[in-house]
């Protein structure tokens, strides 16, 4: 975990005792570490060398201002889903013109917004969104970027949830449609046909997938040029895996030399869109331990996040590996490590060997991506603090919420 690390027998992110960071923000609290998402960033522009390219952090996976403004200043352009991501963007301080806004349902509203604030290109998944974004554009006095979301039915191999660019999946246009798609882009008064984009899902940990839907976009690349539309980009989306338990994905000097291959010697800038390869390992989730337990021969420690801080376990499945930030003397038992919340749905993590007492702090590692975002109010409880670690610095970016900021929104009916 690089900048996580165990020092006599403590975990430290960076130079700070995690001890020391829930003593002074309470748990549950989502620690990030700033030398992570650096080395993370560094590490994906970094094989592409000369060939033009652009990366564009993808905003869902965590979009705490503080971080898209820390990727901002490494030069990294964004990739939305909405125009609350573009606002988030906006406020960071993010370079617009490195703007590319995905989604299979894109508001009218939020293509104005994005008409508005000139970003970069729109990555249009249907005829009708073509349609409607030449309209909007018109009205604007604008001309709008567009590539074409294809979906290469490839199998992402990854979980049903998060596979994207199979035929049976909502996303991308159909390759046996998408030149008629270009051919009505390209007539199209107030659209500038600048590239072509593929997604095809999330967390893949094997290459294969990413080299066969580049031979398909290639494909149609090329049958464009045909036609006479020549594209000035190709956007390969995210998807790299990270490793939380075995997975081995590709390196990503493995990744950039099989689709560089490919490319041969056309000559397009390449535009990448990743989420968990920046964010995943550089944050954890620190929770305390609040009660052990046994139920017949079951073991549980009842921890203080839940579900709702953190629901990649409960709806895919998903395993995050969980370390005792302190070593201590109690025996060891396999636990399930579960959260307040009223369901037997909740929990973090399953048949542990851990060794605890009441009390303990636990962290989840590799919870910076899908992680805080993905968080609710479930049981009405607060949203966890997010503090980012900066050498021996620790900054709170999000302060824990308070019931008043849950009930703020709400209103009795009159009486
Ligand atoms: N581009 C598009 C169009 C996407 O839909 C996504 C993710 C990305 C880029 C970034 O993918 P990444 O590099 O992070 O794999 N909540 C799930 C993951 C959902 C991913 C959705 N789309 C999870 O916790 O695993």
């Amino acid at each position: 975990m690089g900048h996580f690390h165990f020092q006599s027998g403590e975990l430290f992110v960076e130079r700070v005792s995690a001890t020391n960071i829930a003593e002074q923000f309470d748990t549950p609290c989502y620690v990030y570490s700033k030398a992570t998402f650096e080395t993370n960033y560094n590490r994906f522009k970094a094989p592409w060398r000369d060939h033009p390219h652009r990366i564009c952090y993808s905003v869902k996976a965590n979009s705490n201002i503080a971080i898209l403004n820390l990727l901002a200043r490494l030069g990294a352009g964004f990739d939305i889903v909405s125009g609350g991501e573009l606002a988030r963007v906006l406020q960071a301080g993010g370079d617009v013109s490195s703007v590319v806004f995905s989604g299979v349902g894109k508001q009218a509203a939020e293509m104005q917004q994005a008409l508005d604030a000139n970003i970069h290109c729109f990555n249009v998944e249907s005829s009708s969104e073509l349609e409607l974004l030449n309209q909007l554009a018109g009205d604007a006095g604008k001309t709008a970027n567009i590539s074409v979301r294809i979906n290469p039915d490839v199998d992402p191999l990854t979980h049903e949830y998060i596979a994207t660019g199979l035929k049976e999946n909502k996303f991308g246009v159909n390759s046996d449609q998408v030149i008629e798609v270009y051919r009505r882009a390209a007539a199209l008064a107030h659209i500038n046909v600048a590239g072509i984009d593929c997604h095809i899902g999330s967390q893949l940990t094997e290459l294969s997938p990413f080299l066969n839907a580049m031979q398909e976009t290639l494909k149609l690349v090329d049958l464009l040029s045909t036609e006479g539309i020549e594209l000035g980009h190709i956007n390969m989306g995210g998807g790299l895996g990270v490793r939380y338990r075995q997975e081995n994905p590709p390196a990503i000097e493995e990744y950039a030399a099989g689709l560089l291959q490919l490319l041969g010697s056309r000559e397009l800038e390449l535009v990448f869109e990743p989420g968990r390869y920046i964010a995943a390992d550089a944050g954890i989730l620190l929770t305390r331990v609040n009660y052990l337990k046994d139920n017949h021969d079951k073991h549980f420690a009842v921890v203080d996040a839940a579900m709702n801080d953190l629901i990649r376990p409960a709806l895919y499945q998903a395993w995050q590996q969980v370390t005792s930030v302190r070593s201590n003397s109690a025996q060891a038992r396999e636990y399930d490590i579960v959260g307040p919340i009223c369901e037997s749905g909740d929990f973090l993590a399953k048949d542990r060997s851990l060794q605890l007492e009441p009390g303990d702090l636990i962290a989840v590692e590799c919870a910076g991506a899908y992680g805080f975002v993905m968080s609710s109010n479930y049981n009405s409880r607060n949203r966890a603090a997010e503090v980012m670690v900066d050498g021996d610095q620790v900054h709170l970016i999000r302060k824990r919420e308070t019931i008043e900021n849950q009930l703020a929104l709400e209103n009795l009916l009159p009486p």
